[in-house]
């Protein structure tokens, strides 16, 4: 192996910057050329890329979004798009790819490696929705964000004594919903994986309001439905005054968390030790606070489920 790439794709994560960094300097370590793929498998089909140097990715370990860009590419999904992208590879002389993203991408390399190019998956989103790594690339720095928000809405939510429901990212995962609403007392969290009662996210409202609880936050994720239909079921059935926020794409930008940061930078090292041990159809993950290199297929054979023992504790924390 004398030459590898990396690309970023689907929706960007903080800490990929980092990933990126590690893939490069780890890369030269070994004596690899590298190139950067420029935004993701649509950069990739028409051969968009550039050689990477140890001092090219100086001064982005700490930058949010991703320097090689990002895209949804929809040409790639197709058996001509997937082979003029193997096409663009063997032409640039490259013999191994990491690629940095959420599901979508991770099918797309499978796809590469069964057409016989050695690809590696590293998991970057911020949804934490890839099964068979305890964390993804981006998810602690998301949480850490909307945290944040939430705080700044408690404060003028007990100034004027309202329940607050907030809508968060997570496509059709609940884990940034489990994880910030627990982080942050949430009354109630609503997460596609576990089933609730309307009538019991009222009667906590009511509830709180009750004890003389001058605020009530309720976090929604996005995979439940609409923050604001749901604020207005919330407003018609208590006389607590409602308002709702959907905190949007402040989520996926900022600069990355120590943890991120950290996490990346592993990942990405194991990505390219996977490559110069010849290794394919492989993705990186953490289990345990060690970071491994397991079959991808494990990202499909099973649906991610956030951890439901959270969705409990935070039940009997917030009465
Ligand atoms: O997968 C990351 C994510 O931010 C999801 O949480 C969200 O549903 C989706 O991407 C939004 O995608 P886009 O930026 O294309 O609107």
């Amino acid at each position: 192996m004398e030459r590898i790439a990396v690309l970023t794709s689907g929706g960007d994560a903080p800490g990929m910057n980092a990933a990126i960094r590690a893939v490069v300097r780890t890369g030269h370590y070994h004596g690899l050329e590298v190139y950067g793929i420029i935004s993701g498998y649509a950069g990739l089909i028409e051969g968009n890329m550039k050689r990477l140097s140890l001092r090219s990715v100086g001064d982005i370990i700490h930058r949010g979004g991703t320097v090689l860009y990002s895209a949804r590419c929809d040409e790639f999904k197709t058996e001509a798009g997937r082979k003029n992208a193997v096409e663009q590879l063997k032409k640039n002389k490259i013999d191994g790819l990491v690629v940095i993203g959420g599901d979508g991408s991770f099918r797309g390399a499978k796809a590469l490696t069964s057409l016989g190019f050695p690809t590696i998956g590293i998991p970057g989103t911020i949804d934490n929705d890839i099964s068979g790594t305890d964390f993804t690339i981006g998810f602690d720095t998301a949480i850490n964000t909307v945290i944040e928000c939430i705080d700044r809405i408690r404060d003028t939510a007990t100034s004027h004594e309202r329940a607050y429901v907030i809508e968060v990212m997570g496509r059709n995962a609940g884990d940034i919903a489990l994880w910030a609403g627990l982080a942050d007392g949430a009354e109630s969290i609503l997460i596609p994986e576990a089933p609730f009662d309307l009538d019991e996210v009222i009667e906590r409202v009511r509830f709180a309001s009750e004890r003389g609880k001058r605020h009530s936050i309720i976090v929604l994720a996005e995979g439940v439905g609409s923050g604001v239909e749901f604020g207005e079921k919330i407003k018609q059935a208590l006389s607590v005054e409602t308002r709702v926020t959907v905190l949007g794409h402040v989520q996926r930008g900022g600069s990355p968390t120590a943890f991120d940061r950290v996490l990346a930078s592993r990942m990405g090292a194991k990505a390219v030790e996977l490559l110069v041990k010849g290794e394919k159809d492989k993705m990186v993950a953490i289990r345990n606070n060690k970071v491994l290199g397991v079959n991808i297929d494990e990202a499909f054979a099973n649906k991610h489920l956030p951890d439901l023992e959270l969705y409990e504790l935070a039940k009997i924390l917030s009465i």
